[in-house]
């Protein structure tokens, strides 16, 4: 049994099967070129990460969030080397999916597979529903008021109205029209919007990327214009000073809530970068996908940092750090009245919200059925999930599921539960991803694709590793001693009984974890000589999911093993690499 559940496929196989005209259709078609997949990478990252989550990241980081920013750009940059890799040698829809399937075997890519569906479909419920809230703002400001119980979502009224929130949720529970006792609310732009992007994708990849790429090109011009424009008035006004704002006691910082402030903010400047791993599953559609899906993910990647790092440092200099306390619509906010008083500057940055969102939606709404494709095809999901539409040539059954997995639950979940659950389970398989690239085997250059350069870790990742902590036990003496307490009878919050031992103890324990682990990795690779570049992807891709709260862990944990069921009940005996029909 445990060789069978360590399967793996022959990348040769995998390549052979990505071509096959046989899976009812005939194949995807190829159209996309280099310029359509880095357009695909920024659509897919730009989008409610920063133009909703990006105020409260401000808000706990200062303007040091920019370092944050470099930070998560850096260890996305090592995973998408990664991915690069994995995408050069295995071109096929599945991403990295496939890329486990290869590496760590049939187990693995079932559970990175599982864990994907967070990535691509429930990441796309936060986007539907941040995309609802931008869209019902811009309709009010040109006079269209929808009501509140039709722009929310139930739980977040009901906890509003239970808690006290958000006016607007609270007059969402009030004046909803009632169905015998139950409450009618929900969330009508987000449905709609989910479906009219299930019937584009549907509908067939060259009109979804013609749509995509005016709605990148739109986006990437009002987000200009609010750097320009912000940036100007930041100088004009004499408003530097913001960016080293007094902390409380009165000291000038650029991280006035100290490195501890700006690392609250790793769960959300994350989600932001979420997107650039989604230019993989284009792969079968890719004209030359060796040589630009690669190229595409770093590109995409890059342009969205340099963006990032502007915005943080326009929304900092523009407003103190702390006014962003709450603040949804952050790059809105910064022009409004009592800031720096750019009416028609709101106006234009819900309309690229909105942009921004909707095309985000499209990119993950394509993603979600080419992974499924890919695992019918493995015969670990029933056959219909291969189908392709033999006239748009679009897999067309797993779209219309992925529809519904988006859909349905907007009706019953609320925005910051599926953040949390898309954050864990994205960084959950990057870590698979840089660790699978340790298994691969050397291989041939060929010129024209890409290559990931082997540079030996041998003494490098031990040093990264002394060097973080030297660094950590710089920055706080007592960091390595409060990680092993446990004590938290001082904390006010655990006495109150508002939190829990396991609230409290979860950090830590995912601290010593992750240190552990670290200095394993440091021991191996003394021996094995491990590729830097992926190590270096693995460790910071582990580093950030300590940030991940008890709730986080418990919600994951239970996603895997209802997906293990899953597989047992049915993957494991139908996979093609069981019944021998691969
Ligand atoms: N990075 C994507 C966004 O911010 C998921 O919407």
């Amino acid at each position: 049994m445990a060789n069978s559940l360590f399967r793996t496929k022959k990348i040769e196989n995998i390549l052979a099967e990505g071509s096959d005209e046989t899976h009812g259709g005939g194949g995807l078609k190829r159209v996309l070129t280099l310029r359509d997949l880095t357009f695909f990478g920024i659509a897919a990252i730009i989008g409610a990460g920063s133009f909703s989550s990006l105020g409260a990241a401000v808000f706990d980081g200062g303007p040091g969030v920019a370092v944050l920013f470099i930070i998560t750009a850096i260890a996305c940059g090592f995973t998408a080397l990664c991915y690069s890799e994995f995408a050069s040698r295995i071109p096929v829809a599945g991403s990295a999916y496939t890329y486990a399937y290869a590496s760590f075997g049939e187990l693995f890519a079932w559970i990175i597979g599982w864990a994907l569906i967070m990535e691509y479909s429930i990441g796309n419920i936060y986007v539907a529903f941040s995309w609802s809230d931008y869209f019902t703002s811009f309709m009010s400001k040109v006079g269209v008021h929808i009501p509140n119980w039709l722009s929310t979502s139930y739980v977040e009224a009901k906890n509003a109205a239970a808690s006290g929130g958000n006016p607007a949720d609270i007059d969402a529970w009030n004046n909803a029209p009632l169905l015998g006792s139950l409450r009618i609310i929900f969330d009508l732009p987000a449905l709609i919007i989910n479906l009219l992007i299930t019937y584009l994708v549907y509908r067939g990849i060259k009109e979804s990327r013609n749509f995509s790429n005016i709605m990148v090109m739109l986006k990437l011009a009002v987000v200009l214009l609010v750097i320009l424009v912000g940036g100007y008035l930041i100088f004009s006004n004499g408003l530097t000073f913001n960016w080293t704002p007094p902390d409380d006691n009165g000291v000038r910082s650029v991280m006035p809530n100290g490195f501890g402030g700006v690392m609250a903010a790793v769960s959300g400047v994350f989600f932001a970068y979420i997107g650039f791993d989604a230019v993989s599953v284009l792969a079968e559609e890719s004209k030359n996908p060796q040589r630009d899906l690669p190229r595409g993910m770093i590109l995409s990647l890059v342009i969205c940092t340099v963006v990032y790092i502007l915005l943080s440092l326009v929304l900092t200099g523009a407003v103190n750090y702390r006014k962003f306390d709450g603040v949804g619509d952050p790059l809105a906010f910064i022009f409004e009245k009592q800031n720096l008083n750019v009416g028609w500057m709101q106006l234009f940055v819900a309309v690229a919200a909105v942009i921004a969102m909707t095309s985000v939606l499209l990119v993950f709404q394509m993603g979600q059925p080419r992974i499924w494709m890919s695992m019918s095809r493995d015969g670990l999901l029933p056959p219909a999930f291969q189908k392709i539409h033999k006239k748009y040539k679009t897999p067309s059954f797993a779209t219309i599921i992925t529809g519904l997995v988006v859909g349905v639950p907007i009706l019953f979940t609320d925005k910051n539960f599926v953040l949390d659950f898309t954050s864990i389970a994205t960084l959950f398989a990057f870590v698979l991803v840089c660790g699978g690239v340790l298994f691969l085997p050397a291989k041939e250059k060929i010129s024209g694709r890409f290559h990931l350069p082997y540079i030996n870790s041998q003494f490098i990742f031990p040093l990264v590793v002394l060097g973080g902590i030297i660094t950590a036990y710089s920055l706080s003496k007592t960091y390595f001693s409060d990680m092993f307490n446990f004590d938290f009878s001082s904390n006010a919050d655990y006495v109150a009984g508002k939190l829990s031992f396991m609230d409290l103890a979860t950090p830590n324990i995912t601290l010593i974890i992750f240190w552990i682990s670290a200095l394993i990795l440091a021991v191996v690779t003394m021996y094995k000589k491990y590729s830097l570049i992926p190590m270096m992807g693995l460790i910071t891709c582990m580093y950030l999911l300590t940030g991940m709260t008890k709730n986080n862990w418990a919600w994951f944990i239970g996603w895997l093993i209802l997906g293990l069921i899953i597989y047992f009940l049915y993957g494991y005996k139908k996979s093609r690499l069981a019944t021998g029909a691969a």
